[in-house]
């Protein structure tokens, strides 16, 4: 294809797009539900003519949901949710198989990661703007909301991947800012069953396998969150040997930890007897200097929730005699004025993403699937939807979940008329 026809994008090197379109095909064989999806959007092109902008992992997987849009009649415009997470292959290929507008590229700056979201909403208030947006942390819609003007009028909707995106657009919804309906993706029974319990468990651990080499038997691992993706987290630890620590500040949540047979103590007690540190709360500066302080010789640093302020960064560097040294590809040693050096992993950013692939297709699949709903959902209904969060509606989630299990050759029973009246009635016991 000439480049001179080549949509605008920002993208590392085209020359990757074969490497690229190789992970994009693998990734599309193990992403069974969104190409059954993709053949039926080929078919009836629900999505004809709606201009989608996306803020999400640049990756082989968002390349199979990009293309399913694509052939539900959507154009699409692509930018990277977090500047470590671009594979950079699949930026190319998308670019020059498929047209689409691709700004991302792997470790841009924080600078040229706020340049490319803006970019995405070029065109708004000229009926050339996105009409749907897809986020994974908010970025777009929030900017969207911060510009303002013919942007939000041409919107139809949005929908949001993860936990941190939503906290913050209900955050928006309070102070009554939020001007168009979001679908929750992230709230699914289908998405936090698979994506943030076993997704980010597996991944997560995969990225401080890669970034470290380190074995993760025998160790004490410290997971600091117990949510939905914690949870995923220290049961995989403990499933390959490491002794798991867990830190909360939800009584509740402890308590589930406790039940499920976890040690639990508070972080500063956790500092001194961890060998691997987790980071996934969503909130900001979990672990700090009073930490930092406490830890063991060798101790490895990581964070798995949505941005890279659990880890307090600005402490570490403060603490340390000199900046911190690059050991291996992705981890900074920062010694301490008594010796002890501890090992930050990708910078403090999430590192599944960053140090491995992020969720396998396999989960992706099922968070993709919902997307794709999500967005056929808006075009059919958004304009009957209020601002605000909205869930995935149940038959979408429950038709996920039955294609996935189809996929997998699961079949399961169905109640019985009576088992259904006897689940619905209140009268007698017997
Ligand atoms: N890496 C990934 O692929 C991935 C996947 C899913 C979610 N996430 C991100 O991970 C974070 C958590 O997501 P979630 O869905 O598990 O959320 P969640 O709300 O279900 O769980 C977060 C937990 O952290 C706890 N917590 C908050 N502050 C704490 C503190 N100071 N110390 C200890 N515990 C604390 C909360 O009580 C809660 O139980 C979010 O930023 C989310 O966006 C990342």
């Amino acid at each position: 294809m000439a480049r001179a026809s080549l949509p605008a994008h920002d993208v590392a090197d085209l020359s990757l797009a074969d490497e690229g379109e190789a992970r994009v095909r693998w990734a599309a064989g193990q992403m069974p539900v969104l190409a059954q999806i993709r053949e039926r959007f080929a078919d009836r092109r629900p999505l004809q003519g709606i201009r989608i902008a996306a803020c999400l992992h640049v990756t082989a997987e968002t390349a199979n949901l990009v293309r399913t849009l694509n052939a539900g009649g959507a154009s699409v415009a692509l930018c990277s949710a977090n500047p470590l997470s671009t594979q950079d292959d699949v930026a190319a290929a998308l670019v020059l198989s498929d047209r689409v507008e691709v700004r991302a590229r792997r470790g841009e700056d924080i600078d040229t990661y706020g340049e490319h979201v803006r970019a995405l909403l070029a065109g708004a208030g000229e009926a050339t703007g996105p009409q749907i947006t897809l986020d994974d942390g908010a970025d777009l819609l929030m900017t969207a909301h911060v510009r303002g003007g013919g942007i939000l009028d041409e919107l139809i909707g949005g929908t949001e991947e993860t936990t941190t995106g939503l906290v913050r657009l209900r955050r928006l919804q309070d102070a009554g800012g939020l001007r168009c309906p979001v679908i929750a993706v992230n709230e699914a029974r289908t998405e936090r069953a698979l994506n943030d319990r076993h997704g980010t468990g597996q991944s997560a651990l995969d990225g401080i396998v890669r970034a470290s080499n380190v074995l993760l038997a025998g160790n004490t691992i410290v997971v600091v969150g117990y949510g939905w993706a914690g949870q995923g987290i220290a049961e995989r630890a403990r499933g390959a040997g490491g002794a798991v620590i867990v830190c909360e500040v939800d009584p509740l949540r402890a308590l589930e930890a406790r039940m499920a047979g976890y040690e639990v103590m508070t972080s500063l007690q956790a500092a001194e007897r961890g060998d691997i540190f987790i980071t996934v709360t969503g909130s900001r500066r979990v672990l700090g200097a009073r930490h930092f302080e406490r830890m063991k010789d060798g101790a490895l640093l990581a964070n798995a929730g949505h941005f890279d302020v659990e880890l307090d960064l600005a402490e570490l560097a403060e603490l340390a005699v000199g900046p911190g040294r690059s050991v291996r590809p992705l981890v900074e040693e920062y010694e301490l004025a008594d010796g002890r050096r501890l090992n930050l992993l990708a910078h403090g950013r999430v590192v599944n993403l960053a140090a491995a692939e992020g969720h396998p297709a396999q989960v992706m699949d099922v968070s993709f699937a919902l997307q794709a709903l999500a967005v056929e959902q808006l075009v059919l209904r958004g304009a009957e939807l209020p601002p605000g969060v909205h869930p995935v509606s149940p038959a979408v989630d429950r038709e996920v979940g039955r294609l996935k299990l189809l996929a997998l050759g699961v079949r399961i029973d169905e109640p019985t008329v009576e088992q259904e009246h006897y689940r619905e009635s209140w009268g007698p016991l017997a």
